[in-house]
């Protein structure tokens, strides 16, 4: 017996604001997330684009999981090394850096969730392989979000497409129901079986964000209660999207004008459907 809530007509009319609000503040942030930039600035920016051009509130502010202490601050901002959960503060970018931004509003009661990666001036090759992978991760797992397929579908996808680089998945966070909550069931986990996990079923809403290491899998928690880093200090990306099942397939809530586009396997699929 699965617990994962069915959203009504109006939960997704609602979800679907909150999702395009929260890709519309990635887009405001975006021309701001340059080398000379501090995280801590990037976080003002788009808290004060939040509360007062959007009329939204930062989920994560104040945001308190049990065995946690309160986030501090409106945004997480995942340095290099840093695989999640990035507390903004003085850190300066500098060229070469990657940093993923993870936004969340919310807007009349609905949660909407998403992240993307932001490459520094002059990124190596790796920093850039590595966040296209995770692109196409993400993308990989969203493609199988259908009513009849599993959930173990999304992260075999996720995994099998990460290993094949020679990335790794990192096991410790997950994605996550979302709605009136910013963290319901069910637990998407982005490694996997195919054919195993709860059946999707239309109305269902959660996130895909897939956390991808260029070395070992293996996390380390910093002191600040948050931070989450690599255990091998090697490179991770995260993306992250928020999405519907439908009758039919998939519905990405968290899209907006200057989302990037769906890598070319989406397209062409989409194409071939239209
Ligand atoms: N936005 C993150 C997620 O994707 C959660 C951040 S929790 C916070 O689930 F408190 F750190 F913001
Ligand atoms: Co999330
Ligand atoms: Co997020």
């Amino acid at each position: 017996m699965s617990s994962i809530p069915i959203k009504s007509q109006a939960d997704i009319e609602g979800m679907r604001l909150a999702g395009r609000l929260g890709s519309e503040v990635l887009d405001y942030i975006t021309p701001f997330v340059k080398a000379g930039v501090t995280t801590g600035e990037l976080d003002r920016l788009c808290h004060e684009y939040m509360v007062n051009v959007q009329g939204t509130i930062p989920a994560p502010l104040n945001y308190c999981p049990p065995g946690y202490t309160p986030y501090p601050k409106a945004i997480c901002t995942s340095v290099n090394d840093v695989i999640c959960h990035g507390i903004p503060g003085d850190k300066v970018l500098k060229s070469g850096d990657s940093v993923n931004l993870d936004i969340t509003v919310i807007k009349d009661g609905y949660h909407g969730d998403n992240s993307r990666m932001f490459l520094i001036g002059e990124p190596s090759i790796q920093a850039r392989r590595l966040s296209e992978v995770t692109y196409e991760c993400m993308w990989l797992g969203i493609a199988k979000v259908k009513p009849g397929a599993r959930l173990g579908d999304i992260g075999f996808a996720i995994q099998q497409h990460a290993e094949k680089h020679g990335y790794t998945v990192v096991r410790e966070f997950c994605g996550h129901g979302i709605g009136k909550g910013f963290h319901e069931e069910p637990q998407i986990l982005h490694y996997g079986r195919p054919g195993t996990g709860d059946v999707m079923e239309p109305g269902m809403i959660f996130t895909i964000e897939p956390m991808i290491n260029a070395g070992r899998r293996e996390i380390r928690e910093m002191n600040d209660g948050w931070t989450i880093k690599t255990k091998d200090r090697s490179l991770s990306a995260q993306w992250e999207h928020t999405v519907l099942v439908t009758e039919t397939g998939y519905e990405v809530l968290t899209l907006s004008a200057g989302s990037p586009p769906p890598p070319a396997f989406i397209l062409a699929a989409q194409t071939a459907t239209a």
